[in-house]
Order: structure tokens, then C-alpha cells, then sequence
């Protein structure tokens, strides 16, 4: 009865589910999502799979959006996807329900985990103290989603069909992480020590003189940003006041993509 859960995660919200998660059910393998993942079928003969990942925009971050559409899924497979996000899950969990169906397989379970939001380029950080208490609700909550997984329920997400369609919309209309680059910068702290183009789940930063530069391919994660130990980059003039947010149960060399 094994398991093999793939997860995309920057500030690792997402890391942090998939290992309490895998802690309690058997057998289980854990696959980051990254540029360099390749989906292939050898990963995927568990007859659990499931899908871990933040909600961008009130959607799909794009890199899983297109490593789920070409991951190759066995059509008896038990598939569950868990969203985590700062509190409103919008469409994601139905997008990945749609590209599931095309595929002709079922989106057996579906969840949301609140989790501190990650977005400092339209919010604040959540207080320490609101952390911690996500954190405990985090851990209860896995419970509970690890016995349904383990006994294979079938467990739906409510969403509203009409709230789901505004928010398609809305993801459709205000997500362009593509083009984000160009809008980074680094101030007088930067050190130039490339951790920023290490950690970029889209192998989108590249260093020139001890200095990063931004290409075409931004994933909108802000890995590059909240992970930066000198918090000397900002995005146009958004987060020059704002403070930074990573999971603090997670060490940033757990969510460096193999390349
Ligand atoms: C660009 C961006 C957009 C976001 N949009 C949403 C959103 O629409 N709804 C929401 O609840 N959280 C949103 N968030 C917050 C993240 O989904 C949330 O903090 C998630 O747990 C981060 O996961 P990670 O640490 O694994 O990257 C957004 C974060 C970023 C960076």
C-alpha cells in the first residue's frame, strides 16, 4: 500500500504538510516539483498518489498545472490533492479536478490547509502568534486527512460551482507570473552569495558579477525573495517596508530543487 506524494513549495507551507503527512501514513515517497522533475511512470506505480501545493491567485501554481497534466497516472490510482493557502483556496482544487478528468481518472479527495500567507507582495506577514496557531490546527487537521487517505475515502472539498467559476476568472485575469522578473530587485544589502538563484524552483535567476538576474520564466513563488538571508530583495516598491515569511520547521536546503 504505498504512497508517493509530489509537492511544489517555496516558502515550504506545502513541504511542511507533505512530511507531516508522509510521517504517518506507510511506505511513502516524496517528490519535489521543480523545472528539473521530470514526470515518468516509474513514480507513479503507488496505488496512492497525491498532489501538494500552494494556491496562487485563487489557482494553480503553472508548474504544477503542467506537471500534473503530463505526470502519467494509472487509471485505478487513488489521487488526492491538498491545498495550502492563506485562506481562500479559490479554484485550485477544481482546476486540478479538471485536468484529472481529461485525463479520464478521479479526484478522490480533496483538501485545504490554512497556513500563513506567503503573498508579501499585496499582504503583511501574519504575527508570530497567529503562526504557531495555524501550525497546531495544521497538525490536527493532517491527522485526520492521513486516516482518509490511508482507508481510501472519498472526501470533496465544498465548493460553491458558481464562486469556483468567478474565481477561474479571476485566476485567469490577474495571473501572469511569467512576465514577474523583470520587477525584482536587489538594494545596497545584497551579498551576492546566489541562494536566491539555487532555491528558484523555475531555474529562472541567474547570477552576473555576484548579482541576480531575473529571466522570463517566474513561477510568482517568492522563494527567491522570503528566503533571501539578507531580505535584500524586493519586488518594484511593494516590499520595501513589508517583512518576509518562511516556514520556520523548515530548513531552506530542503526546498533547494535537485539540478
Ligand atoms: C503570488 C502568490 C499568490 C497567492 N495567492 C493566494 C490566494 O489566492 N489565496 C490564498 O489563500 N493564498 C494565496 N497565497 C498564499 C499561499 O498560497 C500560502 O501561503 C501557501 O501556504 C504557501 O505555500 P508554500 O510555503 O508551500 O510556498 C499566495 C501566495 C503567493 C506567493
Amino acid at each position: 500500500m504505498s504512497t508517493t506524494i509530489y509537492y511544489f513549495s517555496a516558502t515550504g507551507n506545502s513541504l511542511k504538510v507533505t512530511k507531516n503527512l508522509s510521517e504517518q501514513l506507510t511506505d511513502t515517497k516524496i517528490i519535489q516539483i521543480s523545472k528539473k522533475s521530470i514526470p515518468t511512470s516509474k513514480d507513479t506505480q503507488s496505488d496512492k498518489i497525491g498532489f501538494v501545493f500552494p494556491v496562487y491567485n485563487f489557482g494553480l501554481p503553472v508548474i504544477v498545472k503542467n506537471f500534473i497534466e503530463t505526470l502519467p497516472i494509472g487509471k485505478h490510482t487513488y489521487v488526492f490533492a491538498i491545498a495550502t493557502c492563506g485562506g481562500m483556496v479559490g479554484a485550485a482544487l477544481n482546476q486540478i479536478k479538471k485536468i484529472l478528468n481529461k485525463k479520464d481518472i478521479n479526484l478522490a479527495s480533496s483538501f485545504c490547509v490554512f497556513m500563513p500567507g506567503s503573498d508579501q507582495l499585496m499582504f503583511p506577514t501574519v504575527s508570530e502568534e497567529e503562526q504557531n496557531k495555524l501550525f497546531n490546527d495544521e497538525e490536527k487537521q493532517i491527522s485526520t486527512i492521513a486516516l482518509a487517505i490511508k482507508s481510501k475515502q472519498h472526501i470533496k472539498y465544498k465548493s460553491n460551482a458558481i464562486m469556483s467559476s468567478v474565481y477561474n476568472l479571476l485566476y485567469t485575469a490577474t495571473f501572469r507570473p511569467k512576465g514577474m522578473g523583470k520587477n525584482f530587485w536587489t538594494d545596497e544589502k545584497c551579498i551576492g552569495c546566489g541562494l536566491c538563484s539555487q532555491i528558484c524552483p523555475a531555474n529562472n535567476i541567474v547570477m552576473h558579477d555576484r548579482k541576480p538576474k531575473w529571466e522570463h520564466q517566474c513561477e510568482s513563488c517568492l522563494a527567491c525573495m522570503q528566503w533571501c538571508p539578507q531580505k535584500s530583495i524586493q519586488y518594484k516598491k511593494a516590499t520595501v517596508k513589508r517583512g518576509r515569511y518562511h516556514n520556520p520547521q523548515i530548513n531552506v536546503s530542503e526546498l533547494i530543487p535537485n539540478r
